[in-house]
């Protein structure tokens, strides 16, 4: 039932169909997770050992599901809760979560999660392992137990390599007489990215696999309705409306059963009936909003706060070439003069030519852009690069980060 005040409100002030438009953002962590009880249930067998017996064991699970099937929402839902659990029972553990596109080293791995605990450990001059080192000794004199999530974790796989991720998911082999204070969750995709690794570190990591179905219809329809009540006026986005969402996305109708997508539709379909100043949002603008939400995009957007300084700047450079150009391919000498030109106006020196290259394999890798190396033309070949995102709101959201993560830095 709508209230008289909400009703009224909305008609005389003209106001926004959202009271709270922060619960439809993709970093909002709910309190609630409709459909994922199983998986918080097989979680909580796992670890439980971290509250019943602290020390005993170090635990592990892997979460393996597709796109935005929420995975990593549950591991951050489970996290902060056992961690709550944990401290009525006197026990001071500390969820970590890390997300290897961002942190993809070793080095970046075990220094953030320095960082998370908050040990005083100057990360400067120490290698990894002595980092490491030192910082179970200071969970060990302070107490600490810390349950660590590594997220998008075949892509430390990749990028870290067989004796890193042996390092890390064999911890307590090299010092056996550790107290056990770390247990660990990785997230991955699929399984397929785990293949060359060694069959021993394969198994000790897929020793309990959590399954995460891509969302059917029914479910997506809650989901909705859990952020309809946060973040929009009563009465002002009537369950047709969350229905018609969940259709389009929900696998048993043919979509990807991705919930990230459908709760990305619900915001601009808000978006657009604001727009338009009206007090409710149809079906008409959930139309609207899909012919926006080209699902590439939304997943680039997710994509862009993992990227590092240098990345974010020679995308920049990639999209002011394009713009400029008015052509579908840019080429990379001439991407690269343009990072060459940007740099300084950031007060940045720019990284050399085999970094930058790196760098485009890796915005690739990510599918933030297209590369491929052209056919052999009068000045030979030549990597051409080509992005799908609307260049102006991409360069937009580019621009954001690069000033956050200068004001981070200075
Ligand atoms: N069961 C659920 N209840 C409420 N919100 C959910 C649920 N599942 C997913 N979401 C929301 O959907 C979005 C996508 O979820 P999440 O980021 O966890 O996906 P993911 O599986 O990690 O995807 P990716 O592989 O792309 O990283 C997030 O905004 C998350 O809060
Ligand atoms: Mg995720």
């Amino acid at each position: 039932m709508v209230s008289a005040r909400d009703l009224l409100e909305s008609v005389i002030r003209r106001m926004s169909v959202f009271k709270n438009k922060d619960a439809l953002y993709p970093e909002y962590v709910p309190d609630r997770l409709p459909h994922r009880e199983e998986q918080l249930k097989q979680l909580a067998e796992i670890f439980r050992v971290m509250i019943t017996a602290p020390g005993t064991a170090s635990a592990r699970a892997m979460l393996v599901g597709g796109v935005g099937v929420g995975k990593t929402v549950t591991a951050r839902v489970f996290g902060n809760v056992l961690s709550n659990l944990a401290r009525e029972q006197g026990i001071e553990l500390r969820y970590i979560h890390i997300n290897c596109h961002r942190d993809r080293t070793l080095y970046e791995v075990v220094a953030e999660m320095v960082r998370q605990v908050g040990a005083p450990i100057p990360l400067r001059g120490l290698s990894p392992r002595e980092m490491m080192l030192a910082l179970m000794n200071y969970m060990e004199r302070h107490n600490l137990y810390a349950l660590v999530t590594l997220d998008e974790f075949d892509y430390f796989v990749s990028v870290a390599g067989n004796d890193a991720v042996y390092f890390i998911v064999r911890l307590y082999d090299e010092y056996p007489d550790a107290k056990k204070r770390m247990s660990f969750v990785f997230i991955a995709r699929n399984l397929s990215s785990l293949d060359y690794l060694d069959p021993a570190t394969m198994s000790y990591i897929l020793k309990h696999v959590i399954k995460f179905e891509p969302y059917r219809s029914s479910e997506l329809f809650d989901i909705l309705a859990d952020r309809r009540d946060r973040a929009f006026h009563e009465g002002t986005v009537d369950d047709d409306v969350l229905q018609y969402i969940a259709d389009t996305e929900g696998v048993d109708k043919g979509g990807e059963g991705n919930a990230r997508a459908a709760i990305e539709t619900l915001l601009l379909a808000g978006e657009a009936a604001d727009y338009e100043h009206s007090h409710r949002v149809t079906i008409e603008h959930v139309r609207k909003a899909l012919s926006h939400v080209h699902h590439d995009i939304v997943r680039i957007a997710d994509a862009l706060p993992y990227l590092q300084l240098h990345e974010l700047l020679l995308l920049k450079a990639i999209v002011r070439v394009l713009r400029r150009k008015n052509e579908p391919y840019a080429r990379i000498g001439e991407v690269e003069d343009e990072y060459r030109n940007l740099c300084p106006l950031y007060g940045e020196e720019p990284r050399k030519h085999t970094q930058v290259y790196e760098y485009v394999n890796n915005l690739k890798k990510m599918g933030i852009i297209e590369a491929r190396v052209s056919g052999k033309g009068f000045r030979g070949r030549s990597t051409l690069i080509s992005v799908i995102a609307p260049l102006d709101a991409l360069e937009k959201q580019v621009d954001a980060l690069i000033e956050k993560r200068l004001s981070r830095i200075r």
